[in-house]
């Protein structure tokens, strides 16, 4: 007999809430429906209260949506819970998560309260969420650093205010394996009523060690796992999606089993890599470019003798194909639907006309087109809408000269131009917009990247802007790198000039 472990996906709460990340709110309906394609069991959508756009995703998201269950985040507090049920009123199946900090640090510093109080305040919680839904789901915040008795106080007097989710937070990534194992298995063994209902692990990645807590979670008796895609999440982020499906996927001795289709993964993984606009590190265990690429000539030969010498895990399982077809410029309009496809992207004939132009123009530029190239193509449409844009854009530069750049700014239908100098053709082209555009503001990060490799690669461009004491992400990715910073400069100008 196997053991069925539920997967909670919380890219769009946990993982959306690191800088830079956003979605709009088409953005995540298209990741919502590729993780219901995916077989996560619950999808957690947002923190309604949190902003009107954040509202208007769970209620999006719970329309477009059928079959996972759909949860939206609150604290312990009435008004919170009240405005969750009303963005869930479209869920099919719906779940409330509310919860509260449960650690000295947090009782003591962040409530300066009780622990006789907080209890009292989950338990009405739990309660007034009941009113709303069947399905509540409890969050204990800073699980990792409570006490073990106390904690079992928590969750039994919880467990009798109806609550159907028991989710216990490694929230600041302190605890080791072998801890929060004992943790899970302290509550199995000590909790009047736990065997009614399910407890989840929600790991952070601070040392390391997120995916290894949730696995000895689950080993010791946990059956939901809390997980974003490319482990993206506050900080060094939340146990990854793909980590912990392939772990059980790998140990079939363990007769724990997900619902994943694993053949998505990969696509899944690039397409939420290209919205957010965050890399997948190189050698990230599943995903990563280098995950499945062996170098030494020793791997080599052995993987070409027999793969299971050096790989545990078949790429195609994960939904990488090897033999895909690199795109070029004679590929056609289907090629690419087809990629696109694969990718987890569908569009309309409309935006794929204007996607295979887009398309056609940088395979003049460069030879072969790869998938990060792909969704960068599909990804460019987000900016066609904004108030400021690049109309053009020309910068001299070379060795024993200084650099000057001249450049015309589309602002609200409106042209405006003018032309700086700097100490490098970045810094030419930025102060020339800086020109037009009198605030103060200040270049905090700027980071360039290649997609992959080769003079003529797409360079990303990720730059963080500081404006009336607040930072605004921007980025863009062009084969002129002068013209990417420039354009990820503009996006971040965007985000504050509307
Ligand atoms: O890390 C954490 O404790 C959380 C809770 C809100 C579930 O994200
Ligand atoms: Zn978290």
């Amino acid at each position: 007999m196997s053991d069925r472990l539920f997967i909670f996906d919380t890219t769009l709460r946990d993982g959306e809430q690191v800088p830079g990340c956003q979605l709009n709110t088409v953005e995540k309906i298209q990741v919502a429906k590729a993780l219901e394609e995916l077989g996560v069991d619950v999808i957690e959508a947002g923190f309604p209260v949190s902003s009107p756009g954040d509202f208007n995703s769970v209620v999006e998201i719970s329309k477009a949506v059928t079959w996972p269950t759909i949860c939206a985040l609150t604290r312990a507090v009435e008004n919170d819970i009240k405005v969750a049920a009303e963005a869930l009123q479209y869920a099919k199946h719906k779940r409330i998560h509310t919860g509260i900090g449960t650690s000295d640090y947090h009782i003591k510093y962040k409530f300066n309260s009780t622990r006789e109080e907080i209890i009292e305040r989950a338990v009405a919680a739990v309660k007034y969420a009941k009113k709303y839904v069947e399905d509540v789901q409890f969050y204990a915040e800073d699980a990792g650093r409570t006490d073990n008795e106390y904690l079992a106080r928590v969750v039994e007097a919880v467990v009798k205010a109806g609550a159907t989710v028991i989710n216990i937070p490694d929230t600041t990534g302190y605890c080791l394996p072998e801890e929060f194992g004992q943790k899970i298995r302290f509550l199995k063994e000590h909790v009047k009523g736990i065997d009614n209902v399910v407890i989840a692990t929600h790991c952070h990645n601070d040392l390391g060690m997120a995916t290894a807590n949730t696995v000895s979670g689950i080993l010791n008796g946990a059956r939901q796992a809390e997980v974003t895609i490319n482990g993206i999440g506050e900080r060094a982020g939340n146990t990854s999606l793909e980590e912990v499906a392939m772990i059980f996927r790998s140990h079939r001795e363990t007769k724990i089993e997900t619902n994943i289709n694993t053949q998505k993964i990969y696509g899944v993984s690039r397409m939420v890599s290209s919205l957010m606009n965050m890399p997948v590190q190189p050698n990230k265990a599943i995903v990563g470019r280098n995950a499945f690429a062996h170098s030494s000539g020793i791997h080599q030969d052995g993987v070409l003798k027999n793969r299971e010498s050096y790989e545990i895990i078949d790429p195609k399982d994960v939904g990488i194909d090897e033999n895909s077809i690199v795109l070029t410029a004679r590929s056609g309009r289907a090629a690419l639907k087809h990629r696109l496809n694969v990718l987890g992207v569908e569009l309309d004939k409309e935006k794929l006309d204007k996607a295979y132009e887009d398309f056609l123009k940088l395979a003049d530029r460069k030879k072969d087109i790869n998938d990060d190239d792909v969704l960068m193509l599909v990804g460019k449409e987000r900016s066609a809408n904004a108030r400021i844009r690049m109309e053009y854009l020309q910068v001299t530069s070379g060795v024993g000269i200084r650099p000057i750049a001249s450049i015309c700014l589309d602002i609200a239908g409106e042209k405006f131009e003018a032309a700086a100098s700097g100490n490098g053709p970045v810094d030419a082209a930025i102060n020339a917009v800086k020109q037009i555009i009198h605030r103060k503001m200040i270049v905090q990060e700027f980071l360039i990247q290649a997609i992959t490799k080769g003079s003529d690669d797409i360079g990303k461009v990720h730059m963080t802007v500081s404006y009336e004491g607040a930072h605004y992400y921007g980025f863009s990715a062009n084969t002129d790198i002068v013209a990417a910073s420039v354009e990820a400069f503009i996006d971040a100008i965007n985000k504050f000039i509307v």
